[in-house]
């Protein structure tokens, strides 16, 4: 089978060694506010806090080829011109190398005797990325060459950048200086922010008007000035500003330079905007240049990054048998966690960074992923999100980085959306300790004045689902529940119309969600646990809210052999063995298991059995069986895709580690790690069919009735990120946070049972040897500051 690249362990690397992967392969630098994107061959874009609102670099993502736009480094040598991420020209390379680390991509390509590496990350607490570029001639013989560097500029906003041509074509400004190129289109009027491109030596020659550089019927495969070795030293006044700089090399055989690029974001105050008229205040921008000016600088700041990553992922390290395990948990989905907790689901190559930002269900499942490592900043999310809520406990279904407003731009109104709130609070105080946050201060839709505490949100949240009850008692779907698709009130022909955003039909409506139903009692449960916990009274009521519900879904919600979907508008099954099509979810059987609804009467064990039975395949679990045929009006989007594909029966890898930990919950570890290999990227065998990157989860498989089941689409940005981690984490390897110590209960196959993990946990650093016989037990650990060593059998 072939394979693009493999696993540097030690390094925490991803080698990719043939740069013609099936799609690009990618990789986030960035920490704070500055993000960027880089794939294999150099693609991509960088953006500061908001990727719609203030992006740097253009990026075509219907461009063919794929992967049009980026940081390319071309190189003229002689006559031969080539790029060390072998795109855009394509030039055979003889030797090409992507290293993707925690944080950085190192690119390095060689040709006759030339070596070009190409360093590139985003230093902590600056606004830039730095690309270091080392020139290396290996060969025999003395070099001259041309180095030519170039990016395209956005207009900043991503979205009129690709709209709006009747305006962009007349507003492109830029300044020049010998060693860098400012981006300040609209600078002059509203805006405070400009782009640079600046190096650590003058150039020999620039462009800043695309066709002069490009040519007018050229491609990035081969810009005009590079082929002839040239430079056109044009301003752009309007139409496409770039950034192109050439650099003159000479280098003897053995010798080796650097040149160091600053790509960097700059916000300046009103009254500083301007050193003269129309002249841009650059002193920021030459601070920052200064930085990282000199090789010892970036190295230092590359160290400084590497320190970050380290640090962090050595608060949860596991030492196994199983090598696939190890590198996941170590490394790679940590790692995207922490990713996911940034870009939420805004910024990929499948979220073009204009539709979405961070979304409320979405940002709040995604701090079971990262809250052992920034447990402040999941904190700062928290309120965040909360103070986007509406005062009746409804929400926003997302809210702009930028701005942190809350817009109903991808609708609103899903019946799940309040209960995330417990789910993300109660996992932060579990993990911290820090129950003062239930008492900050937080409005609702922002507005000053409206404030009451985070506990009374949560009240409120809890509230608003028991209200919204159908005939059944059974939660309300409304718009739909995490389930995007599960449109039961939309009722929708016009194809211009959005699932999401479309009025809905409630009136009369009996359309109720089984999974809302698990997910209400396993929340609910927790929440109750948390009111005891702080001696709130209204955890009894919460309790009782919690066990009506349980016995609603034993009444309304059991299928036979497995948990019912959903009730439809009119008051129809969905996921039952009476329906045609879609006769079993996943969904309401991974939320019901894990909230152990009935599993005294054994229905626990059967729902799961059924998972196995009815949707289990050789890739993963898929979203629901018989995939549905035809499009049904009365169950939306579900319906509209392909079967096999997304919500319509793909593996929707998310809701996969749901059913692990209902697997875990019910002693089934066998099953449970089934489950787990099955999505797990590292266990992949086949890179050509994934197609994605090997070394992050992605959001669909496809699934069984799919023409290529197994391809997968929709990497990074993912819930399944955070949800698999606490599948490995908590299930299957057994560290489970608990308001005053680890409680340690793994369920996983006994050939596996011999681990080691070392743990911090608040001040605490647990060293953990486990031993496990398959017996089901369990053992906690009293959270106590400082060093311990435990040896578990269990
Ligand atoms: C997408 C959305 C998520 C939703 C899921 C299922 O991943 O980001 O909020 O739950 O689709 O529709
Ligand atoms: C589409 C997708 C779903 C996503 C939703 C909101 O419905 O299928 O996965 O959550 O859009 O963006």
């Amino acid at each position: 089978m072939k394979e693009y690249g493999h696993f540097d362990d030690a390094a925490r690397e991803y080698v990719i060694t043939d740069p013609a992967t099936p799609w690009p392969w990618i990789n986030y630098m960035g920490t704070e506010d500055f993000f960027s994107l880089i794939s294999n061959t150099a693609g991509g874009y960088c953006f500061c806090k908001d990727a719609k609102f203030r992006r740097i670099l253009r990026y075509r993502y219907n461009g063919v080829p794929m992967d049009a736009g980026g940081r390319y480094y071309y190189i003229n040598d002689g006559g031969s011109v080539w790029n060390p991420g072998w795109k855009p020209s394509k030039a055979q390379l003889d030797r090409y190398e992507c290293r993707h680390g925690m944080g950085y991509t190192r690119i390095t390509g060689e040709k006759d005797g030339l070596r070009a590496e190409v360093l590139c990350f985003v230093p902590i607490g600056s606004r830039c990325e730095v690309h270091r570029v080392r020139l290396s001639n290996i060969g025999a013989a003395p070099k001259r060459f041309k180095l030519y560097a170039f990016v395209e500029w956005c207009l900043w906003n991503a979205s009129t950048d690709m709209e709006n041509f009747q305006r962009n074509l007349s507003t492109g400004e830029v300044e020049v200086e010998p060693d860098a190129i400012y981006h300040k289109t609209e600078y002059r009027e509203r805006r405070n922010h400009y782009a640079f491109y600046g190096a650590n030596r003058p150039f020999d020659g620039f462009d800043t008007d695309r066709e002069t550089f490009i040519g007018m019927y050229n491609g990035f495969e081969a810009p005009q000035q590079v082929l002839s070795g040239t430079s056109g030293d044009s301003v752009a006044h309007g139409w496409s500003p770039v950034a192109a700089e050439r650099f003159d090399v000479t280098l003897a055989p053995g010798a080796s330079e650097d040149i160091i690029f600053v790509l960097g974001y700059v916000e300046n105050p009103q009254d500083a905007k301007f050193i003269a008229p129309g002249v841009i205040n650059k002193a920021p921008a030459r601070a920052m240049m200064e930085s990282f000016a000199t090789p010892e600088q970036v190295d230092a700041a590359f160290k400084r990054l590497r320190c970050f990553w380290d640090d962090l992922l050595g608060r949860f390290t596991l030492s196994s048998d199983v090598p696939e395990l190890d590198r996941t948990v170590n490394i790679w989905n940590q790692y995207q966690c922490m990713i996911t907790f940034f870009m939420s689901r805004s910024a990929s190559y499948f979220e073009s960074g204009i539709g979405r930002g961070m979304g409320f269900r979405d940002s709040n499942q995604d701090l079971a992923g990262i809250v052992h490592l920034i447990p402040e900043r999941a904190r700062q999310r928290i309120l965040d999100i909360a103070a986007t809520q509406f005062p009746d406990g409804g929400c926003y279904h997302q809210y702009q980085p930028l701005t942190k407003r809350g817009n109903n731009d991808i609708g609103g109104g899903f019946g799940d959306d309040p209960l995330w709130l417990i789910f993300g609070t109660v996992t932060y105080i579990k993990e911290t300790g820090d129950f003062g946050i239930l008492d900050e201060p937080v409005p609702f839709d922002n507005a000053p004045g409206s404030e009451v505490s985070l506990l009374e949100h949560l009240k409120i949240s809890f509230n608003h689902v028991l209200d919204l009850r159908g005939p059944h008692g059974l939660p309300l779907i409304g718009r739909a529940d995490w389930n995007d698709c599960l449109n039961l009130n939309c009722f929708s022909l016009d194809p211009d119309e959005s699932f999401q955003t479309t009025e809905n039909k409630t009136d009369g409506s009996k359309a109720e969600s089984l999974m809302i139903a698990g997910l209400f009692v396993a929340e609910g449960r927790d929440f109750a646990e948390l009111l005891r916990r702080i001696g709130d009274g209204y955890a009894e009521t919460v309790a009782k809210a919690a066990d009506d519900m349980e016995a609603a879904v034993k009444a309304h919600g059991w299928d036979g052999e497995w948990f019912l979907r959903a009730y439809d508008f009119y008051g129809g099954k969905i996921g039952s063995d009476e329906c045609a099509e879609g006769k079993v979810f996943i969904e309401s059987q991974g939320w019901c298991t894990m909230a152990r609804i009935g599993a005294d009467e054994g229905l626990c064990d059967k729902a799961l059995d059924s998972v196995v039975k009815h949707l289990e395949c050789e890739y993963g679990i898929v979203l629901n069986a018989p995939a549905y045929s035809s499009y049904l009006m009365e169950y939306g989007e579900i319906s509209s895709y392909p079967e096999g594909y997304k919500e319509n029966a793909g593996i929707f890898c998310h809701n996969n580690p749901w059913v692990i930990i209902g697997e875990a919950m019910a002693g089934r570890a066998d099953d449970a790690w089934r489950h787990y290999c099955k999505i797990t990227p590292a266990f992949t065998k086949d890179q050509q069919l994934r197609k994605v990157e090997p070394y992050v989860f992605c959001q669909m498989v496809a699934g069984r009735d799919a023409a290529r089941p197994g391809e997968g689409k929709n990497s990074w940005l993912t819930g399944t990120a955070a949800w698999t981690w606490k599948a490995v984490s908590e299930a299957i390897l057994g560290i489970k946070p608990q308001y005053d110590g680890l409680l340690i209960e793994p369920c996983i196959p006994e050939r596996y049972g011999n681990y080691r993990i070392h743990r911090r946990f608040r001040d605490a650093e647990y060293d953990i040897s486990i031993h496990y016989t398959g017996k089901r037990g369990k053992f906690f650990v009293p959270y106590k500051p400082g060093k311990q060593t435990l040896e578990v059998e269990i």
